[in-house]
């Protein structure tokens, strides 16, 4: 049969074709890093895909997006909280539920025995053994540049964004979404982004015994372990929610627990909590902060995330704005010359020197994604081939029909 490849009526009908394919067949799922990196469509990046080596370790995982819990037969993870639980106070109790409801009702905030940032925003650990939190930056006139709450499905703009800035940040990545967005945690780490976690479910952290708050923080550093080959060695507490049992949880990890001084509480956005306009006032207020000398001697970390449309965009906005007002933006690793971010050594950082003259990564690039490819290619799984299969189908079917349409006419 020959088509009419380049008429004005074949290029209708192909826009056609792209329609039904569009709306009424299921969008392709992606195969590779590569491949959901160059998706532009929101709904297609958030398109389930399969990735072998994930799906193959899950039953080495909590149930993911659940508070989480050691696995009765996980003796790695036992013997490891056997061995950091000597060090976790045993007089501090939980202050409430994983929720955020505290029933702690006698809990003396003004003494603050535990050092309860919800409630006082302590940074500095009454237990004489822990490290004081990083809430704020140690150079002037610097904003330490960081994201939570991802890997979102949908972050290819915001990416392609501080990719074209030559922009790095700190992402502090949920482990549920990491094994749920593999390929775009791959993107966040070969792109040069610092990784920390951010729990495995993201609740509030004092809430939790002490052997589960292990457990959400042992998992969801295991999940980066597990996608990008890298653990990390920094988290953030889900709502900033940590106490000194909590750090000294993370501390037993290796974890070095960073917060913030400012919020722009662009989370709240979706809930409804927060109209747009406050979430910018809170932007504009850091910035005019900025422009008065308040960080004339010590650089600052505002609150922001990578977790929907919104917070991405008004990221995408502001981000001229931020680089006028602060001399610096870079991700706290960097800042705080932590050249090796990882327990890994084959992985590092540019000093804050280095990412200032231009260098903003070193030996970053390159690896998690070799395995990716033929973990993927090799294995697709049967839902996402017949996902695939499905699709050419339907084309193959709207291609004979629309032939046959355009014989007819
Ligand atoms: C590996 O990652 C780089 C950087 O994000 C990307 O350009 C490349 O396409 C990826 N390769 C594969 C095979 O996914
Ligand atoms: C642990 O138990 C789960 C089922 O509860 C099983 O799928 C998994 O393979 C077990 N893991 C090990 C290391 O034995
Ligand atoms: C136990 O903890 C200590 C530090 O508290 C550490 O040096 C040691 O490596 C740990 N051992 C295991 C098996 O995790
Ligand atoms: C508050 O609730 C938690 C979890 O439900 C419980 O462990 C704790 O004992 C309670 N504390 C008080 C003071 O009631
Ligand atoms: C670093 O080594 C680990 C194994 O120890 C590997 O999984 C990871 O891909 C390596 N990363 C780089 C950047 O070479
Ligand atoms: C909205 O804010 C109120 C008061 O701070 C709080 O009780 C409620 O949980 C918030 N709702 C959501 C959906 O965040
Ligand atoms: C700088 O501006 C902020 C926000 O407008 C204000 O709260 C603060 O007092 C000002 N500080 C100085 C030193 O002028
Ligand atoms: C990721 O962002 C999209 C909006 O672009 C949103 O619909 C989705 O709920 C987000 N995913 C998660 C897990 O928060
Ligand atoms: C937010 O959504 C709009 C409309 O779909 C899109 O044009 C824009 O690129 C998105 N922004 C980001 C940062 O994802
Ligand atoms: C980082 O290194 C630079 C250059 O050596 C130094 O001036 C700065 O004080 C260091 N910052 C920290 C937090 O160690
Ligand atoms: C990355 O850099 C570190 C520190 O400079 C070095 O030890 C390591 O060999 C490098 N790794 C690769 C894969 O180039
Ligand atoms: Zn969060």
């Amino acid at each position: 049969m020959r088509l009419p490849v380049f008429s004005p009526k074949f290029t209708a009908i192909a826009a056609l074709v792209g329609l039904i394919n569009f709306n009424s067949v299921h969008a392709r799922t992606a195969t590779s890093e590569g491949d959901e990196a160059q998706i532009t469509d929101p709904v297609e990046e958030c398109t389930a895909y399969y990735y072998a080596p994930v799906t193959n370790a899950l039953d080495g995982f909590p149930t993911i997006w659940q508070p989480a819990s050691i696995l009765s037969n996980d003796t790695e993870a036992l013997s490891t909280w056997a061995n950091i639980s000597q060090s976790v106070p045993t007089n501090i109790y939980p202050h409430g539920d994983i929720y955020g409801d505290w029933n702690d009702t006698s809990y003396n905030v003004a003494s603050d025995p535990d050092c309860w940032w919800t409630k006082s925003l302590c940074t500095t650990p009454k237990l004489s053994s822990l490290p004081s939190d990083i809430a704020s930056i140690p150079e002037p006139e610097t904003m330490g540049y960081g994201f939570d709450d991802g890997p979102n499905c949908s972050h290819n703009a915001f990416y392609d964004y501080l990719l074209e800035q030559n922009q790095k940040a700190t992402m502090f990545f949920i482990g549920s979404n990491v094994l749920d967005w593999p390929y775009e945690a791959m993107r966040a780490i070969d792109e040069g982004h610092e990784i920390c976690a951010h729990t495995w479910s993201h609740h509030y952290m004092t809430g939790f015994s002490s052997e589960d708050a292990f457990a959400e923080l042992y998992y969801s550093i295991k999940a980066i372990k597990l996608v990008l080959g890298v653990t990390p060695t920094c988290w953030r507490p889900p709502f900033g929610d940590v106490d000194d049992r909590i750090r000294a949880i993370a501390e037993g990890l290796g974890l070095q627990t960073i917060i913030w001084q400012y919020d722009s509480f662009d989370w709240e956005e979706q809930s409804g909590n927060i109209t747009a306009a406050q979430v910018y006032a809170n932007y504009d207020n850091f910035i005019a902060k900025a422009g008065n000398g308040t960080f004339d001697s010590e650089g600052s970390i505002m609150l922001t995330h990578e977790l929907n449309n919104f917070t991405m965009q008004t990221a995408v906005t502001y981000y001229p704005k931020l680089k006028d007002a602060f001399k610096y933006l870079v991700p706290v690793g960097v800042a705080l010359n932590k050249t090796q971010p990882y327990v890994e050594t084959n992985y590092s950082l540019p000093t804050f020197s280095e990412y200032v003259a231009g260098t903003t990564t070193t030996n970053s690039s390159g690896s998690s994604n070799s395995t990716t490819s033929s973990g993927s290619s090799t294995s697709q799984s049967s839902s996402a081939t017949a996902a695939l299969s499905h699709t050419k189908d339907s084309t193959l079917f709207a291609m004979i029909f629309l032939g046959i349409f355009v014989l007819a006419v």
